[in-house]
């Protein structure tokens, strides 16, 4: 029907479908953000294993799709990531690697991957922007991770050199939002911190937050960040990546993000902080000011009441959530 209406249809595969991101993708789509022209693919590493080149290039072909969402990775917070350096650097890089490769090579008209703030220099100006990624070593705890994301920006620069293809990238903040990995050791810090007021609430201790509490992040809510997706595969024309993050002006302490969760929660206990654990990068503030040219009236939702819905969902889907 939208071939007889004159639409090219679009086949969209998206990796690391099952993921936060992933999900809250899938979700804006079915809400409504789809298009008849589209048909939405989202796929696990049941579908395949990305790390392997044959099964990567087996999915393409079973798939055909005209465009990509890349999203697979291995991906954790600050004390996963100190402990596996090495294997985030190799598991990232095959998948990286397969992935673009095998969209290069099935003839994908466009791959939008996905970075991370968190890959920048440690030592740098602020606010950090799109032209400084590879302008210093990252912090030292995420190495592995983040030169091989770093690799992926450069991978694409060669793609459309050599081959002109439009594989771009997006740079998003630290994400978080339902079907999140609540994980309290391995996770990020945000729905760790989810996980351990909703023990300290059902065990009646205090809450303890791992380090000072003072390094600052910009949180995006998964749901806002794949409504942004959406608008980088249709509308985004550029190689160079984009960041996609709300305002330096929203920037929050991890002691607030915590006093954010306990206000959703109803938590009463002592709040405490463990200064013998890591504290990560101070920070990493980023501009959106690339995004705000594009998009000057893009709503995000207000970090409260995201951190509310994510509270609600994790509380109610206890039993099933990621761990
Ligand atoms: N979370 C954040 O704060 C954040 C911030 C900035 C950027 N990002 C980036 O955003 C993207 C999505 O992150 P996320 O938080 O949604 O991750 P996530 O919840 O951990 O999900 C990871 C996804 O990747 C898939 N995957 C992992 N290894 C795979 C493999 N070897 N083969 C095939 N699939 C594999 C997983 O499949 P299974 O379910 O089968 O394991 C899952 O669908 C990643 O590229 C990440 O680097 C995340």
């Amino acid at each position: 029907m939208t071939e007889a209406a004159g639409l090219v249809p679009k086949r969209i595969l998206v990796t690391g479908g099952t993921g936060l991101v992933g999900k809250a993708i899938e979700k804006v789509v079915a809400d409504g953000e789809g298009r008849p022209d589209e048909e939405w693919i989202f796929v696990s590493s049941r579908d395949a294993d990305l790390t392997n080149a044959a099964e990567t290039k087996a999915l393409f072909e079973q798939h055909k799709p005209t465009h990509v969402i890349h999203l697979a990775a291995m991906v954790g917070g600050l004390f996963k990531n100190i402990r596996y350096n090495l294997d985030f650097w190799r598991r990232n890089i095959h998948i990286n690697d397969n992935v673009l490769h095998s969209a290069y090579e099935t003839g994908v008209q466009k791959v939008v991957s996905c970075l991370s703030t968190c890959i920048f220099p440690d030592k740098t100006t602020y606010p950090i922007d799109e032209t400084m990624i590879h302008n210093g070593p990252p912090h030292s705890s995420n190495f592995g991770y983040s030169y091989a994301k770093r690799m992926i920006d450069i991978q694409n620069r060669g793609y459309f050199e050599q081959h002109g293809c439009r594989f771009t990238a997006v740079i998003p903040t630290n994400v978080f939002g339902p079907h999140d990995n609540f994980n309290i050791e391995d996770g990020h810090v945000l729905p760790g911190l989810i996980h351990k007021v909703y023990l300290a609430k059902q065990t009646g201790s205090a809450l303890t937050v791992w380090g000072t509490g003072k390094p600052r992040r910009q949180f995006i809510y998964s749901l806002d960040l794949a409504r942004l997706f959406l608008w980088v595969l249709r509308e985004y024309d550029e190689v160079e990546p984009i960041i996609l993050s709300v305002g330096e002006e929203d920037e929050v302490s991890i002691r607030e993000a915590a006093e954010a969760i306990v206000e959703a929660m109803d938590f009463r206990g002592e709040l405490l902080f463990d200064t013998t654990k890591a504290d990560g990068q101070f920070k990493k503030t980023a501009s959106n000011a690339k995004l705000r040219r594009y998009l000057p009236g893009f709503q995000f939702t207000p970090f409260r009441q995201a951190v509310k819905e994510t509270c609600t969902w994790f509380s109610t889907n206890y039993a099933n959530a990621r761990k």
